[in-house]
């Protein structure tokens, strides 16, 4: 049995990781850290930062969905106990990227933008697309999600990019289009971002031909997706050796 740290516990993917972990049996101890825990009720233990973790409690792996702030409480706490951590937030700039990579140098560290089977599939057929045909399409990415969304283009949608970036010689990425732009260059990736309701995560990637369109789509139904992901990345994560993992180092 495993001991289990959840940040950002009380937010829409924490309350999802209290469920997954509890359902897969593997955890006898679960925690959580949020930063607004203060007068909310939980099933489980939840504080309000690793300051209020007694230095005595030990965890076997962290799972962490959050924001881009927290990460500066969540991983030198992971660091100081040499606990594993699986990194689900996104959102992160290059200084922060540049500290995970560091850090993962001392602790295993799983971080993935996405962690659903699905889209992490659609990236592998996007790659072989993008190497296919990527020379003669046009590829336009649309990504859509809920309304309390704070950062933008989706991690995944970065994800998405980077398989098409990394397989062809596109390297322009554009957020959207405004104004008189100009024709198309064949070398742009165009990404437009959706915001509204409660869409969990819609990404589309399509290849724009003569006469033709190709579309791969992968559509969230439900959190559960990346919960259970995150799970099955720390059950990874707590027999590897300090280093950077992602979604390919469990789907082969
Ligand atoms: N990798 C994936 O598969 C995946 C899937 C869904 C969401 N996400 C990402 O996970 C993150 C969280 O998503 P969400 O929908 O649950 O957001 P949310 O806003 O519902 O939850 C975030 C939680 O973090 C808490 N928080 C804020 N600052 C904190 C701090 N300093 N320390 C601890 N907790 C803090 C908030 O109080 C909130 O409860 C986002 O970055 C989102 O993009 C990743």
């Amino acid at each position: 049995m495993m001991r289990l740290l959840i940040n950002g516990a009380a937010g829409r993917m924490g309350i999802n990781v209290i469920n997954s972990a509890k359902k897969s049996g593997y955890f006898d101890y679960i925690v959580g850290i949020d930063k607004y825990a203060k007068n909310k009720k939980f099933e489980i233990p939840v504080y309000c930062s690793t300051s209020d973790i007694d230095t005595k409690e030990k965890f076997d792996c962290i799972i962490d969905f959050s924001t881009k702030e927290a990460l500066y409480d969540i991983l030198p706490y992971a660091l100081k106990t040499k606990t594993p951590i699986v990194i689900a937030t996104t959102g992160f700039d290059e200084k922060d990227e540049k500290y995970i990579k560091e850090a993962s140098k001392s602790i295993p560290i799983f971080k993935s933008g996405n962690m659903s089977i699905g889209v992490n599939t659609l990236i592998s057929v996007v790659e072989q697309v993008s190497k296919a045909i990527g020379s003669i399409s046009d590829i336009e990415i649309i990504e859509q999600h809920h309304n309390q969304k704070i950062d933008s283009p989706s991690g995944t949608a970065l994800m998405l990019a980077k398989a098409v970036e990394d397989n062809t010689e596109i390297s322009n990425v554009t957020n959207g289009r405004e104004g008189i732009v100009g024709k198309r260059p064949q070398k742009e990736l165009g990404i437009h971002s959706v915001r509204g309701g409660s869409i969990i995560g819609k990404h589309e990637v399509l290849f724009i031909l003569d006469k033709e369109v190709l579309t791969f789509k992968h559509e969230a139904e439900d959190r559960a997706i990346f919960a259970n992901g995150s799970i099955e990345a720390a059950l990874f994560l707590s027999k590897e050796k300090p280093g950077l993992y992602n979604m390919r180092d469990i789907i082969k």
